[in-house]
């Protein structure tokens, strides 16, 4: 049997390597009767600080170092080990069966080419991903049937694992793996949740090799950046505008948001945070606070919910003809939204891709902050878009899928081979840049009306975050 398999793989040759071979997965059959080590191949964290794992030689135990989550891992064949502590879920592996409730879980899932197991997906509409896409239009994949809870109930439970979030629906059924990329305080620890994924599936080679690639090519962007851009570091400022909805009991407010690995991706893209107080986000409830923080920045990051044509978004942040003057990045166009790439329901890439693929998200950024840098190469942004040029949204569809079997590619260039332009400050308005300035630029709130978050928390936000969870935009906020 085993003679005739590789026999064939040698005469498919380099063909045979589609995601449907066995290439960098282990143990795929179930346990006989041995008790050798089934995991030679482990995986073991450079960044990620949300799980842990731990090998035996006929299970892994993953734990959610935050929550006292503990999954058993076992190889199926095999008794359910005794004697751990506190166990959430017993999961026999490798998973033929998955379940995802958000985008990210999914795309993490496509790049380990593991996506022949998915039966059922949430948030379908928000698929960005072309050959999740096609997965499901040709109903290798179902959607979860949200209308329907005796459905979705059934549905959950004929799979082995539901990868879901906390918070989430259905976020507590008996085969539930709360997944948290998110919370990562750093663009590869969030990549780095490509070996948690991976433990489900015996793929610790795969998700290994990705996620070196990943770690190395990052590595060296942010090397080039840093060498490149130490006089020039633009201040990057990551914004939101909410208007009045029930969500917010009818009160709108004005956000900038201090996300941990964003503070980590614009530093590496060798630019500067506007760094509010510290906090994770600071939300003020007029313009006038905001502006008065935006004043500093030379870079503005659109995140509203809403996509605004520019001249309406300008109106919302309070920028006049009479004021706009105090704006450099108005006066140059730099005003972007992560939402270059969608699905036809209007779901972002951004949730998707850039969370597997750091090194992918640092060379966009790299860009965003200085645009001349990868020119010659052709280089633009593949999630960012300028909405003060007015650049439009691209849709991606079904049609674009090459290969539904195949590992999802990571999109980044190779840096190795590519030379960073300097910084030409004639050529954009950078404020306030002392040379060798790698600190954050410090606004003071004090100065304005800030929004006290911990009092205003009330029910109408929880309610609009459980929403943008649902979305899966959790990872934005
Ligand atoms: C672990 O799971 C809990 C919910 O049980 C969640 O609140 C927490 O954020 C998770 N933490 C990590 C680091 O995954
Ligand atoms: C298991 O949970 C109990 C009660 O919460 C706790 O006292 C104990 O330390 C936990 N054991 C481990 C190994 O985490
Ligand atoms: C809901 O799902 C259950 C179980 O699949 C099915 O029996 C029932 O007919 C469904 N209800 C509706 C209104 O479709
Ligand atoms: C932001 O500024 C505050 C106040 O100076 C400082 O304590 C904090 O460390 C800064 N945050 C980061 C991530 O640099
Ligand atoms: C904003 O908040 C401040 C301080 O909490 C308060 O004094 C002020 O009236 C509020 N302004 C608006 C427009 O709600
Ligand atoms: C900035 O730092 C680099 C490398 O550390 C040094 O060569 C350069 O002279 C510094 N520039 C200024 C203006 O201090
Ligand atoms: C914010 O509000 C909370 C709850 O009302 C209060 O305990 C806290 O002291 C306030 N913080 C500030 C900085 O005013």
């Amino acid at each position: 049997m085993k003679f005739t398999l590789s026999v064939s793989y040698a005469l498919l040759g380099t063909l045979a390597l589609a995601a449907s071979s066995t290439d960098g997965l282990q143990s795929t059959e179930c346990l006989a009767n041995s008790d050798q080590d089934q995991y030679p191949t482990k995986s073991t964290l450079k960044y990620a600080r949300g799980f842990t794992l731990s090998y035996h030689s006929t299970y892994k135990i993953l734990k959610n170092t935050s929550a006292q989550s503990t999954y058993v891992l076992y190889q199926c064949g095999s008794a359910k080990p005794a004697g751990v502590e506190n166990v959430t879920a017993y999961i026999p592996i490798p998973v033929k069966k998955a379940g995802a409730w958000s985008t990210t879980a999914a795309i993490f899932i496509e790049a380990l080419g593991v996506q022949d197991t998915a039966r059922n997906l949430g948030t379908v509409s928000s698929i960005v991903s072309p050959c999740l896409q096609r997965l499901i239009e040709d109903k290798a994949i179902q959607p979860f049937d949200a209308g329907n809870r005796t459905h979705v109930s059934e549905q959950e439970d004929s799979n082995t694992v539901v990868f879901n979030m906390p918070g989430g629906q259905d976020a507590n059924t008996a085969n539930t793996a709360l997944a948290t990329a998110y919370l990562e305080t750093s663009a590869l620890g969030r990549s780095e949740w490509v070996k948690f994924y991976g433990a489900f599936f015996n793929a610790e080679e795969r998700a290994n090799r990705l996620f070196d690639q990943v770690d190395q090519n990052y590595q060296c962007f942010e090397g080039k950046a840093q060498k490149q851009y130490n006089d020039i570091r633009p201040v990057v400022a990551w914004t939101t505008y909410a208007p009045p909805t029930q969500f917010n009991g009818n009160k709108e407010y004005w956000k900038i948001s201090f996300a941990d690995y964003k503070y980590d991706l614009v530093r590496d893209a060798g630019a500067r945070m506007l760094n509010t107080t510290g906090r994770q986000s600071t939300r003020f409830n007029s313009s006038q606070g905001f502006l008065d923080a935006l004043e500093e920045a030379d870079i503005v990051i659109d995140e509203s919910f809403e996509p605004f044509e520019y001249q309406d978004l300008l109106k919302h942040y309070g920028v006049t003809s009479s004021n706009k003057k105090r704006f450099s990045w108005v006066a140059a166009n730099r005003v972007y939204r992560p939402d270059k790439i969608q699905s036809t329901g209007g779901g972002l890439g951004w949730f998707e891709a850039p969370v597997v693929f750091a090194d992918a998200l640092l060379q966009d950024m790299v860009i965003v902050a200085h645009p001349a840098s990868m020119k010659e190469e052709g280089y633009t942004p593949i999630w960012f878009r300028n909405l003060a040029l007015g650049e439009k949204v691209d849709v991606v569809k079904a049609k674009d899928c090459k290969d539904t079997e195949a590992q999802k590619k990571d999109p980044a260039g190779q840096c190795k081979g590519i030379k960073l332009n300097p910084a030409n400050p004639s050529d954009s308005m950078y404020t306030d840049v002392e040379p060798n300035q790698t600190q954050d630029l410090v606004y003071d709130p004090s100065k304005s009306e800030v929004i006290n978050d911990t009092a205003t928390s009330g029910a109408g936000i929880a309610k609009y975050s459980a929403i943008a969870m649902l979305l899966g935009l959790a990872a934005h906020m």
